[in-house]
């Protein structure tokens, strides 16, 4: 199998140079925590100041505005769903979260995305489980012809260990 545009890193989203870094939000739009705090912090208060003007944003859509401060242009804004134990339909709202975030990169020219590990933070996603989403969304993107990168970045080493093994046991050929 041809090597895949996917790649799995461990770094800090806020500083790679992409078209479009993912941000795992929660409804408001209006920061938080975590990657939310981190990519509201580096992009400068112009970022929570068009997300005001966006109204909000349901779980597994997504919403776009520029990078400012940020070296990339654009962040995706993505609502994960909460981990309820499984049964809520939280993996079809995982994955409609990535759909949606390439079908709206797409939609913008985006030819470079990266995104963090969504929901797998404060709402404790299971991470084995949300990396299986996360890959399988990303291979269909990568088929899709519209991308040239797509990046998964982890902040920490358990969880680029995590999603390499998840990538290895969906026999996903991944950039070294
Ligand atoms: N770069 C890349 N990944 C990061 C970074 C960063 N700078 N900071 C945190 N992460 C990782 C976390 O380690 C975790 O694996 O992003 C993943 C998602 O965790 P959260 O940021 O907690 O996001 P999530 O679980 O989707 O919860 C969203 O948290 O911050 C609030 O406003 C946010 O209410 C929303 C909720």
């Amino acid at each position: 199998m041809s090597k895949s545009k996917i790649e799995i890193l461990r770094g800090d989203i806020t500083t790679l140079k992409v078209d479009a870094i993912v941000n795992a939000a929660n409804k408001t739009l209006l920061g938080g925590g975590g990657v939310d705090g981190a990519i509201h912090k580096a992009a400068g208060s112009k970022l929570v100041q068009e997300c005001a003007t966006l109204g909000g944003c349901p779980t597994g859509e997504a919403r776009i505005t520029k990078g400012y401060n940020l070296p990339a242009t654009f962040v995706i804004h993505t609502v994960g769903p909460v981990w309820k134990g499984g049964t809520q339909g939280e993996e079809k709202l995982l994955a409609s979260s990535y759909r949606n975030s390439f079908e709206i990169a797409r939609q913008n020219g985006v030819k470079s995305i990266a995104f963090p590990a969504v929901s797998c933070g404060v709402y404790g996603y299971p991470m084995p489980k949300a990396a299986a989403v996360a890959l399988k969304e990303s291979i269909i993107a990568a088929e899709s012809g519209s991308f040239e990168r797509i990046i998964l970045i982890q902040y920490s080493e358990p969880a680029l260990a995590c999603f390499k093994s998840v990538a290895g046991q969906l026999g996903i050929d991944i950039e070294p």
